[in-house]
């Protein structure tokens, strides 16, 4: 039977994550494709101790229905951290608890886009945000990209030249895929850019804490006198994905629109979750517990580093100073689609470099590979295996 499907499902291609990352659940298969954390960070006891005194006392309010703007006591403590901690979120702001950061970037698209507006985005940029994107007609438009990020004379050029730009959509800091994160000079610059075309900032920073070199740089959001930008974080990095919660700080009256989107499209946030993390918050060390995090992904990251250039040196990759990602152009004009292929077939998985791009069709000699996840030995066994693949396929050109 034909579906009559609409036509803003229809152009959506699945997510090549979500699709690799049902192979990488064959056993055997040694994953460096997702942007999970790995589950050693999970905190599973302190998790399973507070859910048992909800459970004990607090049932009734945890699984009754909510408000949409979420857990009272979760918004204030997420407000404060965030505001006490980063300067993120002002007299004119409010925050929203949302169902992951994929929400809150969902939401302020269906905020502000209109059919035929334009977002303008890095490139490579994640895809979930840009599938969030298209998913309202809008058309997607490349900002050139480079080691500082976003290039901030083609973004003055392009926000001169363009009608109908309505958002920037940004993740500054250890974006994902490239790795990058984008000067504070910069962000002054985007914020003074915004501003002079009267242009919404998106600003998704969900690996923000996960640094583990170099100075720490601020938030955009903190830099916002004017109310420009929505910023989107997210607990799945530093506390566990699967239990949905992010949140959004934004001027009120965005706050109050994005609370409206929310009510037609989930009611709210899973309240369990929202008691359990707040709890978390006020009782135990998210802060203690994210060193943690970052003492093990730091590690790993050196692991991958030095596995990739002891088998693969032909490899070209700057190891990032935070995130979960390290994005790596393979040499001879290898297509990084096939070479994932190929790894495919050895057991190892990877991410193509052209899945980032707005222009799906175009291709890209890059791939994507996490660190976070794999064990050590996953990760000396998959590098090892990447080397091999590229003497392979260099080999195969000669
Ligand atoms: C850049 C970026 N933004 C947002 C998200 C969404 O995360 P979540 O919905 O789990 O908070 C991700 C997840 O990988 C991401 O990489």
């Amino acid at each position: 039977m034909e579906y009559a499907f609409s036509s803003r499902i229809s152009a959506l291609q699945p997510s090549a994550i979500r699709e690799i990352l049902k192979v990488t659940s064959n056993p055997g298969v040694i994953s460096l494709a997702a942007g999970n954390p790995s589950p050693e960070t999970f905190p599973a006891k302190d998790m399973a101790e507070i859910a048992a005194e909800i459970f004990e006392k607090r049932f009734a309010d945890a699984l009754q229905y909510g408000v949409s703007e979420g857990y009272d006591p979760l918004r204030r403590v997420t407000a404060e951290r965030l505001r006490e901690k980063f300067s993120v979120g002002r007299d004119f702001d409010d925050l929203i608890i949302v169902s992951g950061g994929q929400q809150g970037i969902e939401l302020s698209a269906k905020c502000f886009a209109n059919e035929g507006d334009v977002i303008l985005c890095e490139e490579p940029s994640f895809i979930g945000a840009l599938n969030a994107l298209r998913s309202y007609g809008v058309r997607l438009m490349a900002v050139p990209c480079g080691p500082q990020g976003m290039d901030m004379g083609a973004l003055e050029r392009i926000l001169a030249e363009t009608p109908r730009v309505k958002l920037i959509y940004t993740i500054p800091t250890f974006q994902n895929p490239s790795g990058v994160t984008m000067p504070l000079e910069s962000r002054r610059r985007m914020l003074a850019l915004a501003e002079k075309h009267g242009v919404m900032i998106l600003e998704d920073n969900p690996y923000f804490e996960l640094r583990y070199d170099g100075q720490y740089v601020p938030p955009i959001k903190s830099l916002d006198a004017a109310g420009r930008v929505i910023y989107c974080g997210s607990y799945s990095k530093i506390i566990a994905p699967g239990i949905r919660l992010g949140f959004v700080c934004a001027p009120k009256a965005v706050i109050a629109k994005l609370t409206v989107a929310k009510q037609v499209s989930d009611v709210h946030s899973n309240l369990f979750f929202q008691m359990l993390v707040c709890e978390y918050l006020e009782t135990r060390d998210l802060d203690a517990h994210i060193a943690q995090s970052r003492a093990l992904y730091k590690e790993k990251l050196e692991r991958m580093t030095s596995a990739l250039r002891e088998h693969a040196p032909m490899l070209d990759f700057t190891a990032p100073q935070g995130g979960l990602f390290l994005w790596c152009v393979l040499p001879g004009g290898l297509d990084g689609a096939e070479f994932c292929r190929r790894m495919g077939g050895k057991g190892v998985a990877a991410v193509p470099g052209a899945s980032f791009l707005v222009d799906e069709g175009a291709g890209s000699p890059a791939i994507r590979l996490n660190f976070s996840l794999p064990s050590a030995r996953q990760i000396d066994a998959g590098c090892a295996r990447i080397g091999e693949t590229l003497k392979e396929c260099l080999g195969e050109r000669q």
